[in-house]
């Protein structure tokens, strides 16, 4: 191991059986972590070849159970978020699209930092379950063309490892282990192709337009190397997508857009990446046809009754979803209000995470329990004027000591400025 630490130290490239050593050795336990550590400084600082990456992808997909969806009929096209604050999409598309006719296969993840997860979203809806074996999985999508579940333990177990690693060891932010990270996991999922949400802005991990677009180009990369194809639409991540975070709230939002009522972002991003899935799953020829499908689906109430299937078949109760004041909901709730007047040219996407996280909406540690009804409504964005003491946002806890700890973080949320700011496009740019 200190051979290939001073081989990648000095810029050299390592070969796929070195690669292979290096996982199989960290993942039996057999190299130590400070070895590990080190040799991924050096990935950081010396970047990885688009083989070094694609090599490392395999190996890592390959590292624990690998998800067969080919007894499932048709062309199963995944989607991925690079996480964002607000971002219920998934809840959205899944059903759209899984209306029009493209079986959607989907494993989640749970909230992460200041970043929300689609499992915990779900199960703010009464006696819904996200646990079910291979098999309850593959035959919800062959009876309704859909179902979410969370991703088992053995689900890229060198990932996990890794993940936790880099995450303590300051070399996460490098866009050939993230790429491999992320394609890993969707790879090891069984999709035939995967359109990819990278999310840049000061919510995401991507900060620049430049970053995302050399990850959108890895990721395409080690698709095509293993022949799925890979779709990245880069979003911005400048505020919260929609009104809505925390759990329940956000449920609500989702139902709405699905009922055609729901937000413009959200309306808009679901309709850019479900076009684009329609695409890949060859229900559309264009993306404007799939646009015009799509519409069709949510104007009929097709995708809301699709939404209403996936809920039923795993347990939970329609009549939280017909009547969404029975989502949980909390027992205080506070005004956050605005200190000067002006037009807000900043609603910073982190700061506003950590604050729902604060109200609990998400975890601090892994223990934490989610406060499902807990989290924040917006009042306003970017681009809106507000008088001095004009409400922003809604702070919504059962606990009513957290709205001290969010309120320091909503301090750090709003820029007022007297000249109206240019509102940035969603979507900033789509790489096929
Ligand atoms: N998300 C992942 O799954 N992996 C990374 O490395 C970064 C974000």
């Amino acid at each position: 191991m200190v051979e290939l630490i001073i081989k990648k130290r000095d810029g050299f490239e390592l070969t796929k059986d070195e690669y292979q050593t290096i996982i199989d050795g960290f993942v039996s336990g057999n190299i130590p972590d400070y070895q590990i550590s080190a040799f991924m400084m050096a990935v950081f600082f010396e970047g990885l070849t688009n083989s070094e990456t694609a090599n490392l992808t395999d190996i890592m997909m390959r590292s624990g159970e690998l998800i067969d969806l080919s007894e499932i009929e048709g062309i199963k096209v995944d989607k991925h978020s690079t996480g964002g604050v607000g971002d219920k999409t998934t809840l959205v598309l899944a059903p759209l699209v899984a209306a029009a006719g493209v079986p959607v296969a989907k494993m989640s993840g749970r909230g992460l930092g200041h970043t929300g997860g689609t499992l915990d979203k779900m199960e703010s809806i009464k006696g819904l379950s996200v646990d079910m074996t291979r098999q309850e999985f593959i035959d919800n999508i062959k009876k309704h063309n859909i179902a979410v579940c969370g991703q088992n333990a053995n689900l890229v177990p060198a990932d996990k490892k890794l993940y936790a690693l880099r995450d303590v060891t300051g070399t996460v932010e490098n866009t050939s282990l993230i790429a491999s990270s992320i394609m890993s996991k969707k790879l090891a999922c069984g999709a035939d192709a995967i359109v990819i949400d990278i999310k840049v802005g000061h919510g995401a991990f991507m900060k620049t337009v430049e970053d995302a677009e050399e990850l959108a180009k890895i990721m395409i990369g080690i698709g095509s190397k293993m022949n799925r194809k890979v779709i990245t639409v880069i979003t911005s991540m400048s505020q919260p997508l929609g009104f809505t975070i925390g759990n329940a709230l956000e449920v609500k939002e989702v139902i709405d857009t699905l009922k055609g009522n729901g937000p413009e972002d959200l309306t808009t991003l679901c309709l850019e990446l479900g076009s684009q899935m329609l695409v890949l799953g060859e229900v559309a020829k264009t993306q404007s046809e799939g646009i015009d499908i799509l519409k069709k689906l949510i104007d009929s109430g097709a995708a809301f009754n699709k939404f209403k299937e996936l809920v039923k078949a795993q347990g939970g109760d329609l009549n939280v979803v017909e009547q969404t004041d029975l989502l949980p909901s909390t027992q205080f709730s506070e005004v956050y209000k605005s200190k000067s007047e002006g037009y807000i040219s900043d609603l910073n996407a982190l700061d506003i995470g950590l604050a729902s996280v604060k109200l609990g909406a998400g975890r601090e540690t892994q223990e934490s329990v989610i406060d499902h009804g807990a989290g924040i409504v917006l009042k306003k964005k970017i681009g809106d004027y507000v008088n001095k003491d004009e409400t922003l946002a809604i702070l919504y806890s059962n606990n009513s000591v957290n709205f001290a700890k969010a309120n320091e973080f909503m301090d750090l949320v709003y820029k007022i400025s007297k000249e109206k700011p240019l509102v940035k496009p969603l979507i900033l740019k789509t790489i096929t």
